[in-house]
């Protein structure tokens, strides 16, 4: 179990931290003195992976997102930075994918940004502080071929983000 910070130090919530971009940023967090909190869908009560609290969350369900968050806060007693990254990429040609295979990923690369954010925001609000680091790609500003809908999902976070930066 993760004791709350010691005095001054940092935070960070990382959704997605079971694999690629989120562990490395979340190892990469704790090797510079951050208390980190990861999260993956399929993280045991109580697991340690490499050092990291993971928690389990699935982005694309309201409650498990409530429940994550919750329970991060708790552990960690403020969170000063929270990482979006959980998403996964779609590849064809766009007649391909159904209405279905879109809307499934809309709703963990796009919906899921927004419900972790949502979850997030009241408590860094409160604590007076925070940063929100939302991984898009490359294909969020250049679109490429067979990439239409991975690529309309990352371009939805730009929007989003530049707008809630303000
Ligand atoms: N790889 C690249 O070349 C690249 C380039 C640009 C941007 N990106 C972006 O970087 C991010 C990470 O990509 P990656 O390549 O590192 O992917 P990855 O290795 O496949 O890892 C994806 C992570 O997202 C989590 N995840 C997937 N669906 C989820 C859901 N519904 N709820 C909660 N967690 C979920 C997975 O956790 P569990 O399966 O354990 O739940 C896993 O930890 C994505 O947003 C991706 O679009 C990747």
């Amino acid at each position: 179990m993760v004791t709350l910070a010691q005095n001054g130090q940092k935070t960070a919530f990382v959704t997605g931290a079971s694999s690629g971009i989120g562990k490395a940023a979340a190892l990469a967090l704790a090797g510079a003195g951050y208390l980190v909190i990861g999260t993956s869908r399929k993280a045991a009560p109580r697991e340690v992976r490499a050092g990291i609290r993971m928690i389990a969350c699935d982005v694309t369900d309201d409650a498990s997102v409530a429940e994550a968050v919750a329970l991060a806060h708790a552990e960690l007693g403020h969170i000063d930075l929270l990482i979006n990254n959980a998403g996964f990429a779609l590849s064809g040609a766009a007649e391909e994918s159904s209405v279905e295979q879109v809307r499934s990923l809309f709703d963990t690369n796009f919906l899921g940004v927004v419900r972790v954010t949502n979850a997030v925001l009241p408590i860094m609000r409160a604590q007076g502080h925070g940063r929100i680091l939302n991984i898009g790609s490359v294909l969020g500003l250049i679109p490429g071929p067979y990439g239409a809908y991975y690529s309309a999902s990352k371009h939805a976070i730009e929007g989003y983000s530049e707008s809630l930066d303000h």
